[in-house]
């Protein structure tokens, strides 16, 4: 079994001591509710380090008063037992008042590729993000750590507060993993009925409409267009976006250079994202 750490010296004590030792540390910082997505996430890690560190937290500073801060999944022992499993070495389980005391005043704000996309739909989120994980890098103290290109935004956004801030960790990203239909694993799917899980699959034929677009030289803003109508058709109530972008700036798309398609909607309450590379 993971051994478990609650407090930011118990997690110290266990990774100096490897450090000491010359063993490399990586590292995999997550919200629970484990699913494939995440032991993907750490099997890799495993494969780029000597120990991996997985800390469950839900965030309090990523997420709005009107968001699902209440209702995000919490399975502690079921995350920890799926870990053992697939034999990470330390769960890291810090608390809302380890993480954020009475006297917290600092924040991590990155422009760049936090600009847009899910910005404009959650102010609040990559300040949050980017606080956390510069926090939980500290904390951590890893020599590499494991992101999923699920959400592509975000990490674009730690790669450039790491490189801005000159933190000595190297961030590596994995592909997404999806379920046999192409739907992407995600904790909220936990929200969505039957019903709506079998219109969830709109949200990747979305993409990969855009992307078809590109690839024959067709219209890309018609693509986007008939995508959006697509997700209504499908039962989707609203479109936050589907964008194309530059795939490392996320800035405005360059010919010739990778690009990626980025979505995110609504089905019902739950709100999905996704995105894939062209
Ligand atoms: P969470 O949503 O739990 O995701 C943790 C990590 O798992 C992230 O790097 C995410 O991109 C990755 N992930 C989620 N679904 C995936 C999938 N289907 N395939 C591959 N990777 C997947 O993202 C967060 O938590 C938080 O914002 C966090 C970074 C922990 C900061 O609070």
């Amino acid at each position: 079994n993971p051994k478990t750490a609650r407090t930011i010296a118990d997690l110290r004590a266990l990774v100096t001591a490897w450090k000491r030792d010359g063993l490399r540390v990586g590292f995999v910082p997550t919200m629970g509710a484990l699913h494939d997505g995440h032991l993907a996430l750490v099997r890799h890690a495993q494969s780029l380090s000597d120990k991996v560190v997985v800390s469950i937290f839900v965030n309090p500073m990523q997420f709005a008063p009107t968001e699902d801060l209440d209702r995000y999944p919490r399975r502690e022992a079921e995350d920890i037992a799926k870990l053992a499993e697939v034999g990470c070495d330390l769960v890291y389980l810090p608390t809302p008042d380890i993480m954020y005391p009475a006297n917290f005043v600092t924040r991590v704000h990155v422009d760049g590729p936090a600009q847009g996309l899910e910005t404009d739909f959650r102010p609040q989120f990559f300040d949050g993000v980017a606080t956390v994980v510069c926090k939980l890098f500290n904390q951590v103290m890893p020599d590499v750590a494991v992101f999923g290109e699920k959400d592509y935004q975000q990490l674009k956004v730690v790669q450039a507060f790491v490189r801005d801030l000159d933190l000595p960790v190297e961030v590596v990203g994995l592909p997404t993993v999806r379920e046999m239909d192409g739907l992407a694993l995600s904790s909220r799917n936990a929200y969505l009925k039957p019903e709506d899980r079998a219109q969830a699959i709109a949200l990747y034929n979305a993409l990969r409409h855009v992307r078809a677009a590109i690839v024959d030289g067709t219209d890309v803003a018609v693509a986007v267009t008939e995508a959006t109508d697509n997700l209504t058709a499908a039962g989707f109530n609203k479109v936050d976006y589907i964008a194309v972008r530059h795939a490392d700036t996320l800035g405005d798309p360059v010919d010739g250079e990778p690009q990626r398609i980025l979505a995110a909607a609504w089905l019902g309450t739950t709100r999905l994202i996704d995105n894939i590379g062209v």
